[in-house]
């Protein structure tokens, strides 16, 4: 859940290793820190406090010739986000400097086994860690030592490693975190993600689990090797960093979400473009035989993303009629339904790195059945470890709050859907160039939706209520709302309200309903009049097809089941304005980290 960036090459290793953790600070940012060798001195400096990569680059002093350093952005899992705990981290005699994104499971057992004489300064795993490659280093060569230690490691780590004795590698070793490695001929840098290579590497390695890596410069060359668990050294596969800085700045708008909400039109279109072939939409054969005969399809994620699922699940089993179910990743990771035999497996992910789906795939791969993962990251870990993958093309999404992922998700999981399909009944393509259009007209209407929040109180105890695909869409509109204005909001059945929760409804509670469908539109609007008529404050939000004179917002008409990933648009506008209103961090919202790479 944090960023780590390592650098050892002929720029200046500070200003590599501080821009890179402004680009990574979006995967976690309660603190950070960097450690460098300061050439001049000879001396190592290090640097950590709670708070921001902006502080870290302004309050102190980076004076000095530097090449070598590593540094970290947190999100903290063991011990308060406070300075003590910030990383990098250090072994008891100073020698050995790490940074760690990851949580080590038994770190306790192997304190007690090994480590029992250390004091201790910080309450993290990873002072653990720093501390047992200590240990071994007092019987063994470096090299080993460190290899000894990772080998003992339970949980999930990437992990960066110095040995102040020797200025002149970058150990790394990774499991289940992300690591990647950049290369070029005056230097190596090591990261999180491949954001931080832009700009500093055009070609990159992506680590495997259990792998260790030595980054060094030899004969004024720098080079890295890496070495599989048993300690052979192998070559792996080049990839070029495809990622360029216009998709990675906020291209003059104030905040990421906002430039990610106006993309979404375009998200669709490069969808389109990159899945229709010879006029149709066209998925690869090998993704197709996955669903053959199949009788059940389980569909897991979490969070937007489970949202998306929700929204496939319709799209599947009105086209495919093949019985599907949603399910929360964490919860099926360790509590597993009855399963089908003849099933397939979709893991929906933006980053596909989420370690509770991380957790599930590994069992499903033991289990022996298929595994589509659909993500926005080609050389992601649940894309390389499902049997295959498609991708949502939707660029890099920097908001932690995802916007532009879930319909991209929604587009590619309908594609799906419809090329499986046996006579699916509907035109995809004129159906989602017309979303496309309708997102155009609803973006345009955005200082509109500003209007309105402004004028409704939307401030307490909020509800989005909705029927069918349209209940998705408000369990999705209310965690936008909640989590980055921090009002308590709840997505409801609107049927379901008056079976207890219409106990909440008062003067003035906000009430936002979502009416798409027209077989719905009567009863939505009976609920409208029972929570009206108890005081609630209502917001409709509808389509041409369903709309009455006095709804708030109206929609183009689009296809029924592409209708969430437009009706959500209005409600990240509405979630975007009112965070702007009360002067929150509207990006990185508290206690949040776009990528959860802890279970
Ligand atoms: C969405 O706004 C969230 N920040 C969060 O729910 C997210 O969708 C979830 O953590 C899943 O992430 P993933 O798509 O990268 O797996
Ligand atoms: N477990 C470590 C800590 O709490 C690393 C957390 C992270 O990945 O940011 O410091």
């Amino acid at each position: 859940m944090c960023g780590i960036v390592g650098y050892f090459g002929d720029l200046k290793a500070t200003d590599v290793i501080l821009n890179g953790l402004k680009k990574l600070e979006y995967r976690g940012y309660d603190s950070c820190g960097i450690c460098y060798h300061n050439l001049n001195t000879d001396r190592f400096v290090t640097y950590k406090d709670k708070g921001r990569v902006k502080h870290l680059k302004h309050d102190f002093d980076y004076n000095g010739d530097n090449h070598f350093g590593i540094g970290h952005t947190r999100w903290a899992t063991h011990g308060a986000p406070n300075h003590i705990n910030s990383h990098p981290h250090s072994s008891q005699s100073g020698r050995f400097v790490i940074v760690h994104n990851g949580v080590i499971e038994n770190y306790k057992e192997l304190v007690a086994k090994y480590l029992s004489a250390v004091y201790f300064t910080s309450e993290t795993d990873t002072e653990v860690i720093a501390n047992l490659i200590e240990y071994f280093a007092v019987s063994y060569p470096v090299e080993l030592a460190i290899r000894k230690a990772l080998a003992m490691l339970e949980g999930s780590y990437a992990l960066l490693i110095i040995d102040k004795l020797n200025p002149n590698i970058i150990y790394a070793g990774k499991n289940k975190s992300p690591l990647l490695l950049g290369l070029r001929n005056d230097g190596v840098c090591l990261a999180s993600d491949l954001m931080a290579f832009v700009g500093v590497s055009s070609e990159y390695y992506v680590i495997e689990d259990k792998t260790f890596v030595k980054a060094e410069k030899v004969d004024n060359e720098y080079r890295f090797s890496m070495y599989d668990p048993i300690g052979i050294e192998f070559t792996p596969i080049r990839h070029e960093v495809s990622l360029n800085d216009d998709e990675i700045n906020r291209g003059g708008y104030d905040h990421y979400m906002l430039k990610e909400i106006c993309e979404q039109p375009s998200v669709i279109r490069k969808i389109m473009t990159n899945y229709i072939k010879d006029n149709r939409f066209h998925i690869k054969q090998d993704v197709l035989d996955l669903f053959a005969n199949k009788k059940r399809i389980y569909i897991l994620a979490a969070g937007t993303s489970m949202h998306a699922g929700f929204v496939g699940k319709i799209n599947f089993e009105t086209l495919t009629k093949i019985p599907t179910e949603v399910f929360i990743a964490s919860e099926f990771a360790y509590n597993k339904p009855l399963l089908e035999k003849e099933a397939a497996f979709i893991l929906i992910s933006q980053s596909g790195e989420t370690a509770d789906l991380r957790a599930c795939l590994v069992d499903i791969n033991k289990m022996g059945y298929p595994s589509l993962t659909i993500t926005n990251v080609k050389t992601s870990t649940l894309a390389r470890e499902a049997t295959n993958y498609l991708l949502i093309h939707a660029g890099p999404e920097i908001a932690v709050a995802s916007t532009k992922a879930y319909v991209g998700q929604i587009a590619v999981l309908a594609i799906l859907a419809y090329v499986l399909a046996d006579n699916p009944k509907i035109d995809m393509i004129k159906e989602m160039s017309r979303l496309a259009v309708a997102m155009e007209a609803i973006i345009d209407k955005k200082e509109y939706i500003h209007d309105l929040v402004q004028s409704h109180l939307i401030k307490r105890n909020c509800f989005y209520i909705g029927r069918g695909i349209d209940y998705y869409t408000s369990l999705e509109a209310a965690l936008k709302l909640k989590e980055i204005s921090y009002i308590q909001t709840e997505g409801f059945a609107a049927g379901e309200l008056k079976h207890g929760t219409i106990a909440l409804i008062e003067e003035d509670v906000p009430v936002i309903a979502i009416i798409t469908q027209r077989h719905i539109n009567k009863n939505t609007r009976s609920n409208i009049q029972e929570v009206k008529s108890r005081g609630a404050d209502v917001l409709v939000i509808s389509t041409n097809d369903t709309s009455e004179p006095e709804d708030d917002i109206i929609l183009m008409d689009v296809h029924d089941l592409l209708s969430p990933a437009l009706a959500v648009i209005p409600t990240q506008l509405i979630a975007y304005y009112k965070a702007l209103d009360m002067g929150k961090d509207i990006d990185k919202p508290r206690n949040l980290a776009k990528s959860v790479t802890v279970e």
